[in-house]
């Protein structure tokens, strides 16, 4: 099955992504985590896409193509199906996915409050070992395992102002994204516990399976 996980930023993309990706056994592609990814390592991609993370703007098209398609071409994503977590955010990259015959059988868009998204955003920390992300309040990670928390670390772009212009993207693009992808659409209220709406997804999920 080929899934589409789209939503406004810290609407929870990543955790259900993840949680989707074990159920059904799929890969789980998220471009935020491949671009992240790329900075750390201090690759050229890396370096060209910083400057627009930090500031919460959309990396350009041609780049976030290159690295989509690059992932897209592995075996693995071909033989087991996919999520794909916060990709195509533009027109053009749904041109990009036209023009390879990728098609979703199903698009997920979770709805958030901006009120809620700004709670979700300032209260994340992710483990760099694991990858594992987690929130002060709403999934605190094991208050005894010091090592952990010691080495829990905030993203450059979780910022509240930083995640208006984030918004601002999202904003810009979304109606054309669910105007495009009208016939397999469904939109999941994303504001309510991880199960409950993990139960939903999963649910829309078994429809196309
Ligand atoms: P990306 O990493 O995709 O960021 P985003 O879209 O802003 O989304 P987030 O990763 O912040 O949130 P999420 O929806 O995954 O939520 P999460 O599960 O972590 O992209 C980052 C940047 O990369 C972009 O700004 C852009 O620059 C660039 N980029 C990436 N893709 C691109 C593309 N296609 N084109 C161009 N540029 C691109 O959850 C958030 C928090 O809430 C966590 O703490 C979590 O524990 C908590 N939480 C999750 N679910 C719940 C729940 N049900 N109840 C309470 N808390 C919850
Ligand atoms: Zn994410």
């Amino acid at each position: 099955v080929r899934i589409i996980l789209t939503g406004p930023p810290a609407s929870g993309k990543g955790t259900q992504s993840a949680m989707l990706a074990q159920e059904f056994k799929l890969v789980h592609i998220s471009t935020g985590d491949m671009l992240r990814a790329a900075v750390v390592s201090g690759t050229e991609l890396g370096l060209q896409a910083r400057r627009y993370m930090d500031r919460g703007e959309l990396v350009p098209d041609e780049l976030v193509i290159a690295l989509l398609q690059e992932r897209m071409a592995q075996p693995d994503v071909i033989e087991r199906g996919w999520v794909l977590d916060g990709f195509p955010r533009t027109i053009a990259q749904v041109e990009s996915l036209d023009a390879a015959g990728v098609q979703p059988d199903l698009v997920l868009c979770l709805e958030v409050p901006e009120a809620e998204l700004v709670q979700r955003v300032t209260g994340r920390r992710s483990d760099p070992v694991t990858g594992r992300v987690y929130h002060l309040q709403y999934d605190p990670p094991p208050a005894d395992d010091t090592e952990l928390l010691q080495r829990l670390v905030q993203r450059s772009d979780d910022s509240e102002e930083t995640l208006r212009t984030r918004l601002d993207a999202y904003q810009q693009n979304v109606a054309k994204l669910k105007g495009r992808y009208a016939e397999v659409l469904a939109e999941v209220d994303g504001h309510r516990s991880k199960q409950e709406v993990f139960a939903d997804l999963t649910r829309a999920v078994g429809m196309v399976h």
